[in-house]
């Protein structure tokens, strides 16, 4: 009998690959994308730039709790989250009842080449982003570190990082 898998939570900074990374994953298990971030938007019908500017950023904390737990019983699903959403323990107990954990990371550098060419990111509309993708990185890395997988994807194709996820749950207890 083919074992059930576990859904795949992918966390992550920002620019680290968590979209595209799960469209190949989806593609290649067969399983469901869900990214939060699009799940908050086509409920609040606004955009996250929009959330942010309208109501800021704890209400948007708030709307992504929500997000999290109504998919937590979910099961067979690729679940690209937020940047920001293992900040929160409730959203992580929530997240770990059906999944594996996820960590993509990525340099400060390589964070900025790849959202440097958009302005969706509020987070992100600073001054000196490389500045503010150091600080937010440092002061997340706990959080980010606690993931059951963690891959670097500097020099890894999306299809490259997907294939290295899929490699490392065959390696996991109980997956
Ligand atoms: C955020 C990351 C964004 C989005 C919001 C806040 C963060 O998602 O949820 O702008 O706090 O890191 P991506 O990681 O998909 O860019």
């Amino acid at each position: 009998m083919r074992m059930k898998m576990k859904n795949i939570v992918l966390t992550g900074f920002m620019g680290t690959g968590k979209s595209e990374v799960g469209r190949k994953l989806a593609e290649r298990l067969g399983m469901t994308l869900v990214e939060l971030d699009a799940e908050i938007e086509k409920a609040e019908g606004m955009t996250i730039k929009e959330i942010f500017s309208r109501f800021g950023e704890s209400y948007f904390r708030d709307r992504e709790t929500e997000t999290v737990k109504r998919f937590e019983d979910r099961e067979n699903i690729v679940i690209s989250t937020g940047g920001g959403v293992v900040m929160r323990e409730e959203n992580m107990e929530s997240l770990r009842k059906k999944g594996v954990i996820v960590c993509l990371t990525a340099t400060p550098e390589t964070v900025l080449s790849r959202t440097g060419g958009s302005d969706e990111r509020p987070l992100l509309n600073v001054e000196d982003p490389l500045e503010k993708i150091r600080e937010l990185l440092e002061s997340r890395r706990p959080f980010y570190e606690r993931a059951d997988i963690v891959i670097e994807t500097d020099s890894l194709t999306p299809a490259e990082v997907a294939e290295e996820i899929i490699e490392k749950m065959k390696e996991l207890p109980g997956r």
